[in-house]
């Protein structure tokens, strides 16, 4: 048995802010570095990325990229689009899939010049040190996750935040974390220039790319009535037809309008998807059953999930009645696994259906389009609407059906390849979507779920 007097000790060695009364937690806090604010807070995402093994195309050009090394003394500078407004934040860096440690040197955060994305320059005045359990550097092993210390850094909704970080002797594999589809410019040089006003870039060739390494959340410190939706997704919420650097994904969009109400201010929202995921089977990421652990719930502040997936499932499963009916069948049951689980935690989550991918019959560059496919997609959108498996249903594919041709995107919304929606398309589930939803699953699920 553990005795009071020997918590009691426990707990002032590692400086909780557990007390018995509240009268006593101010003195706790002050010897943090750092005054939370609000003091009840907590933890969520404002900002969130799916971390995936990188693909040999999508790591950094040469000199970047060497045989068996990535990012030797090099200094890699990526901007990001945060969701909430916080005054304090902290940064996590993955190396969920490097298959050696991740030896970071040096960390710093600031804001971008012109508060734009996708550019190397910041307000030099801004630039903050980040440290690791008040160290400089960390060396993250193989598969694991660091998070900073809390920085007092007041961040806007929906601004851009700049992260700088320095890799001394780089990551001495190839297989390393990334998320490729990052519809934003990264930057990088050799050496530590890690507080520099701009970065030397001598060639935007090799020094560029739109991908985002080891970065892959930042959390706000926030009331605690602020949450986070969790968007479990595929390239559609990953932002392909987007435009680079101007963060006009779906989900952006809707954050814009969430923003516009006090209703909805409070949700930040976390995009974890990634090109070409899939529920039940690896590729471009890890099938969805695999990573929700990791994607959705570690992550603090989840208030809401969303299940936008399957259409990859689909379209690459032969498309043979047999091969097709039994593809629905296991993802159906996959859906129910996946929203069994989150609810485990509490989660309500929120069902999507899968857009059209259809193409007319003189349009050949679409490997989706095949009517057993449609059959399916049908097929299953009846199963997320009416099988009483989501809290709550996200009729995406009514929202951008062509009117006369339902199983093909409208021309106005479609990008001009049959599956994936442009700018319009996506601003169209911003305006339609059904943010009553939020409202409705406030106090989350509980009880036989
Ligand atoms: C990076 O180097 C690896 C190993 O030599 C190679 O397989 C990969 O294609 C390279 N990628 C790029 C983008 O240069
Ligand atoms: C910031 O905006 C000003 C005014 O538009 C422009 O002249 C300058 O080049 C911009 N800076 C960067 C780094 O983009
Ligand atoms: C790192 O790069 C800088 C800038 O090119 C260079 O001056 C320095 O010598 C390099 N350091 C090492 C250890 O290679
Ligand atoms: C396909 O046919 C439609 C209707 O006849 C036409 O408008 C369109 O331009 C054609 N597309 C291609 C790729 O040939």
């Amino acid at each position: 048995m553990i005795s009071g007097r020997f918590l009691l000790l426990l707990f002032g060695l590692v400086g909780s802010i557990r007390c018995d009364d509240v009268e006593n937690s101010h003195v706790d806090i002050s010897r943090r570095a750092i005054r939370p604010n609000p003091l009840n807070g907590h933890w969520i995402d404002t900002w969130a990325s799916m971390p995936q093994l990188t693909e040999p195309a999508n790591l950094p050009p040469a000199p970047f990229n060497q045989t068996g090394a990535v990012f030797v003394n090099s200094t890699i500078r990526q901007t990001l689009h945060m969701s909430v407004g916080a005054n304090q934040i902290r940064l996590k860096i993955s190396n969920a899939f490097g298959v050696t440690n991740l030896p970071i040197t040096a960390v710093s955060i600031a804001l971008p010049a012109n508060d734009t994305a996708g550019i190397h320059q910041i307000q030099a005045k801004t630039v903050q040190k980040v440290t690791f359990s008040g160290q400089d550097s960390i060396s993250i092993p193989n598969g694991a996750l660091a998070v900073s210390d809390p920085l007092d850094f007041k961040i806007k909704a929906q601004s851009i935040l700049t992260v700088t970080i320095y890799v001394k002797d780089g990551q001495t594999t190839n297989s390393i974390t990334s998320h490729p589809g990052s519809r934003t410019t990264s930057w990088w040089q050799f050496g530590n220039a890690a507080d520099a006003s701009a970065l030397t870039i001598t060639d935007s060739s090799t020094q560029s790319a739109a991908h985002w390494y080891f970065v892959s959340a930042v959390e706000a410190w926030v009331p605690p009535s602020s949450g986070s939706l969790v968007l479990i997704g595929d390239s559609i919420t990953d932002g392909r037809g987007s435009d680079p650097n101007q963060n006009n994904r779906w989900p952006d969009l809707l954050l814009a309008r969430l923003q516009q109400s006090p209703a909805t201010r409070h949700i930040a929202i976390a995009n974890l998807a990634a090109g070409g995921n899939r529920v039940l089977a690896d590729g471009l990421g890890p099938n969805a059953l695999a990573r929700i652990d990791r994607d959705v719930l570690a992550h603090p502040g989840v208030k809401y999930a969303l299940l936008f997936e399957g259409v990859n499932d689909i379209g690459t499963a032969d498309p043979s009645r047999a091969a097709q009916d039994a593809l629905y069948a296991s993802l159906t049951q996959a859906y129910r696994q996946i929203v069994t689980r989150i609810h485990a935690a509490g989660i309500p989550v929120f069902g999507a259906t899968i857009t059209p991918f259809s193409a007319p019959a003189n349009f050949t560059a679409q490997p989706y389009s095949h009517p057993e496919r449609e059959r399916t997609r049908v097929r299953v959108n009846a199963f997320i609407k009416e099988a009483g498996v989501f809290d709550a249903v996200v009729d995406f594919a009514s929202m951008l059906a062509d009117e006369s041709v339902p199983s093909q995107l409208g021309s106005e919304w479609d990008s001009g390849d049959y599956l994936h929606p442009g700018v319009r398309g996506y601003q169209r589930l911003a305006d339609l979507f059904p943010v009553g939803v939020f409202g409705a699953w406030e106090g989350g699920v509980g009880g036989w779920v």
